[in-house]
């Protein structure tokens, strides 16, 4: 919690490891910029795609969370006194190719469709509660306490939107979808 972890030798050596370690956290905050931009163009198309008005209604709700999301990048970004920059992330860019073949291999008006776009959102929820919990923890290390508290912020809602789904696919959709035979 407070910045004396980073400071318990004032040389150069450790400055330099800080250095390095602070370059570590922009890159990843560039790739979760893009991953989150991303996002905002997939989002709309899921929730589009998907059979019930409960699902449609989660990735609608979660497109509004991430557009706050990318706020905050550009806030941390800001009291790191640089321009907000992204870096393709190619791990969302697949993951985004994943939901987009969901919606092209399961008929529309299906449950099993909302079943794969559940899994393929899920997926992407916990690449982001991987990338968030780690510039979480970096953010702490270097003694960015603001930074590491807003970025928790995102953090939180990531979790509850990954847990939302697997509410989503337990109460009901996975039932439905396992009473659906092809034609
Ligand atoms: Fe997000
Ligand atoms: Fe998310």
């Amino acid at each position: 919690m407070s910045k004396t972890a980073t400071k318990r030798s004032g040389n150069t050596a450790q400055k330099s490891d800080e250095t390095m370690l602070k370059e570590l956290f922009i890159d990843e905050l560039k790739d979760i910029y893009w991953a989150e931009k991303h996002l905002t163009k997939a989002l709309p198309k899921m929730s589009k795609a998907a059979t019930s008005q409960e699902l449609a209604n989660a990735f609608q709700e979660h497109l509004a969370q991430t557009e706050v999301q990318i706020e905050r990048i550009e806030q941390v970004f800001e009291i790191l006194e640089m321009t907000a920059r992204a870096k393709k992330c190619e791990a969302m860019e697949g993951l985004v190719k994943e939901a987009q073949n969901v919606i092209e291999e399961q008929p529309k008006g299906t449950m099993v469709r909302d079943a794969g776009l559940i899994i393929s959102g899920q997926k992407v929820e916990h690449y982001e509660i991987a990338a968030y919990g780690s510039l979480v923890q970096l953010a702490k290390t270097m003694g960015e306490n603001e930074i590491a508290d807003i970025l928790a912020q995102t953090l939180e809602e990531e979790k509850q939107t990954d847990q939302l789904l697997t509410e989503l696919a337990v109460s009901g959709i996975n039932i439905s979808a396992d009473n659906e035979t092809e034609e």
